[in-house]
């Protein structure tokens, strides 16, 4: 952490590698995962608040920075196929087909881990999420380090994902040692999380890599908690389904039907004077006020977190949120629209 001079805080190292990327400048923020400290970097998919993942004491400092319950484990990144093989063991042929095919990308998978991770990242699980981020930063500085770097999604508890710095900043500044600006992530949503169960492949929670990638290695089964709330007597494989994610704090409603006419008639009635409508750039003119979130679903995943940051900004009394089918992409979409909407979902 740096010394503030101007304001007397204690604020992050910073380092803006959004224009020249070098990998010897990430030497810095690797000796500072070696050291134990927390060092925030962008992946593909979301930033994250990263640790070292053997570090138990390290480890721990997430939980404090995000405010997270020690009952969510955390996803371990990796750099390469030895250092799953430090912290996973008796993979079956179907998860080593899923890694050679999905490593490295947006897709963490949930295995039998080694006793060399620390409880602390597990939440006492027998398993472990592992991930192998495509990001040329989050690869470089995991290679550096030389070690599996645990690493929640970049926001405090509750609050929607962090996709780009800006959006952070003032909420993580002075909770993380080291800053690392790589500029806007490219899909927008978290990992698809998947653990295989009997020769299944269970999503845990959707994201850019879909049911129908992973229907072509083996039967997927996507559990109703998905896009409902979690039933406390349902066992639950992802423990961080249960807890309130995404929401801003204006109250959200979300609206979806096939039928678009009906569904544009519903949110026109939900309208009054103040409130934010967020849907596509075809569908704004039906509303008073209206925000585009893109037109594709890959512009949807991209923009959604940042739209659902700067609602708060308005002072609306109400946001309604268009939905789109759950499908494909879509799955992951709704899955977050839902959350961020507390579940104030209508489906006509
Ligand atoms: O894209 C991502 O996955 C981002 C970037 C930073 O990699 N990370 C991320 O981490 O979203 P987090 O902690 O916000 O979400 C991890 C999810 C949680 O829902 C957690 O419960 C689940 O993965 N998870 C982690 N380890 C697990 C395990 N051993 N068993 C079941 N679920 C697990
Ligand atoms: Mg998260």
């Amino acid at each position: 952490m740096c010394y503030n001079t101007f304001t007397g805080d204690y604020m992050a190292k910073y380092i803006d590698l959004r224009k020249e990327y070098k990998k010897e400048n990430l030497q810095e923020a690797a000796n500072y995962i070696k050291n134990g400290k927390l060092v925030l970097f962008p992946t593909e998919t979301v930033y994250g608040i990263g640790a070292d993942g053997l570090n138990a004491e390290a480890v721990k400092n997430i939980f404090l920075a995000k405010g997270r319950n020690s009952d969510n484990p955390l996803i371990l990144h990796v750099s390469d196929f030895k250092m799953v093989d430090k912290i996973a063991c008796a993979l079956t042929p179907l998860e080593k087909t899923l890694m050679k095919n999905f490593f490295p990308g947006p897709l963490t998978i949930v295995l039998k881990r080694k006793s060399i991770v620390p409880d602390q990242v597990t939440a006492n699980l027998d398993t472990v999420g592992v991930r192998m981020p495509e990001n040329k930063i989050a690869h470089d500085l995991i290679a550096l380090a030389n070690t599996p770097i645990a690493a929640p999604s970049a926001n405090i508890s509750g609050r929607p994902s962090g996709t780009n710095i800006s959006d952070i900043f003032d909420e993580l500044k002075d909770k993380v040692d080291y800053i690392i600006d790589g500029g806007e992530t490219k899909v927008g949503l978290e990992s698809t999380v998947i653990r295989v169960i009997n020769n299944e492949i269970h999503i845990l929670r959707p994201g850019k890599i879909t049911y129908d990638d992973l229907k072509k290695y083996a039967n997927v089964v996507i559990p109703t908690h998905i896009l409902s709330q979690v039933n406390p007597n349902e066992k639950i494989l992802s423990p961080g389904m249960k807890y309130k994610h995404y929401a801003p704090n204006t109250k959200c409603i979300l609206v979806y039907s096939e039928n678009k006419e009906k569904m544009l008639h519903k949110m026109q009635e939900l309208e009054t004077t103040n409130t934010l409508v967020i849907t596509n750039k075809i569908n704004m003119p039906y509303f008073k006020n209206s925000i585009s979130y893109g037109s594709s679903l890959e512009e949807i995943s991209h923009n959604i977190f940042k739209i659902l940051r700067s609602v708060d900004k308005g002072n609306y009394d109400l946001v309604i949120i268009e939905g789109v089918k759950a499908e494909g992409l879509g799955l992951a979409i709704m899955n977050r629209l839902i959350r961020a909407c507390s579940h104030n979902y209508i489906e006509l």
